[in-house]
């Protein structure tokens, strides 16, 4: 076993907490059936201990020992999917601690493609808890430097696995109702679900509340979000920035080379896979250059590109320090 494997596992064997790399995000991991690591997840994100957090294990084979029965759906899409980024939302089985599920009787799992998290899981021999490794509402990291910048001392140990491929979060699939239903769009798309499962899932609208990426101002930059219409991002950037703001633009493809007077201008990516890919890099960067605005517009919404689009507009939404004038003393 390589030597950070082995001193990962041992972190997680002492009940501490391990950031690894995954196919989609950095997770913060911790022992699945260790309620006191679990509550340290909490904890050292600043996340409500009632927002339930995903199990990864090491292979589909393993499902059935985390969940109270494995339905064909379960089967289906385990077996087209896994590794990768889709996550399943089952009944709870016994040995997954309520800690983990935020007191739900249903439980999140799924196997990463990532070979290192692979090697921690499968030298670990049990299931981890992990979330996204960045404070909660902010954007998730892709590189083990993004979880430093994110998290510094508060983890125990962080296994650099490179830049995260897929670049945004799993897509979840709720199984526990009679139909399949998304409750978030993720590197596995809607459409590569409907070709596994020969019909079309229920879309992402039935989603409980309590999943913390359906508040609507996760996945948020320090920078203000404004999305506009992809042929008016250059007139509003210069607009704003000639009014004082410090402006970062994410340029439509369509407008690439288009001169802009803006404090930083980055082309999105011609491709949706490198746009997931690089989308949280780039918020990142944008604070990092001192935007206090970044102007984007939505991609069409198909393939990846509705996963994109969610996560922009949670970026966009109102903040927790928003007045919101529409219900006065909410
Ligand atoms: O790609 C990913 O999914 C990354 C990597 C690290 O695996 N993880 C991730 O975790 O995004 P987190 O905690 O940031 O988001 C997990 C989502 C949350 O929106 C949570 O509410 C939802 O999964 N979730 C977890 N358990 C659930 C359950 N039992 N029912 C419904 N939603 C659940
Ligand atoms: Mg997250």
């Amino acid at each position: 076993m390589n030597d950070d494997i082995e001193k990962a596992v041992g972190v997680l064997r002492a009940g501490g907490l391990v950031a690894l790399p995954t196919e989609t995000v950095y997770g913060l991991g911790a022992n699945a059936e260790d309620p006191a690591a679990v509550g340290r997840i909490f904890a050292v994100k600043g996340r409500p201990p009632t927002h339930p957090l995903i199990v990864h294990i090491a292979d589909g084979e393993q499902l059935g020992d985390w969940v109270e029965e494995v339905p064909e759906t379960a089967r289906v899409l385990a077996e087209a999917f896994w590794p990768g980024p889709l996550t399943l939302v089952l009944r709870r089985g016994r040995r997954v601690p309520l800690e983990a599920t935020g007191g739900l009787e249903t439980v999140a799992v799924r196997v990463p493609d990532h070979p290192v998290a692979l090697a921690l899981l499968s030298a670990f021999g049990g299931g981890v808890t992990a979330p996204s490794a960045n404070r909660f509402g902010s954007v998730s990291p892709t590189t083990a430097h993004h979880v430093h910048a994110e998290l510094g001392d508060a983890v125990d140990f962080v296994l650099d696995g490179g830049s995260c491929e897929v670049g945004v979060e799993s897509t979840i699939v709720d199984l526990t109702s009679g139909v399949p239903s998304i409750l978030r769009p993720g590197g596995v798309t809607a459409e590569d679900i409907e070709a596994a499962l020969g019909y079309a899932p229920a879309a992402p609208s039935a989603a409980p509340v309590r999943v913390p990426g359906q508040h609507p101002s996760h996945y948020a930059p320090r920078a203000r979000v404004v999305l506009v219409e992809p042929e008016k991002v250059v007139a509003e950037a210069e607009l704003a920035q000639e009014r004082g703001h410090q402006v970062g633009v994410l340029l439509p493809a369509a407008f690439a080379d288009a001169p802009v007077k803006a404090h930083a201008v980055v082309a999105v990516p011609a491709s949706t896979a490198a746009y997931a890919r690089e989308l949280y890099g780039l918020l990142r960067a944008f604070d990092q250059r001192g935007c206090d605005l970044i102007i984007a517009s939505l991609p069409v919404e198909e393939g990846l590109g509705a996963a994109i689009a969610n996560r922009l507009r949670r970026a966009a939404g109102p903040r927790p320090s928003d007045a919101d004038p529409a219900t006065p003393g909410a």
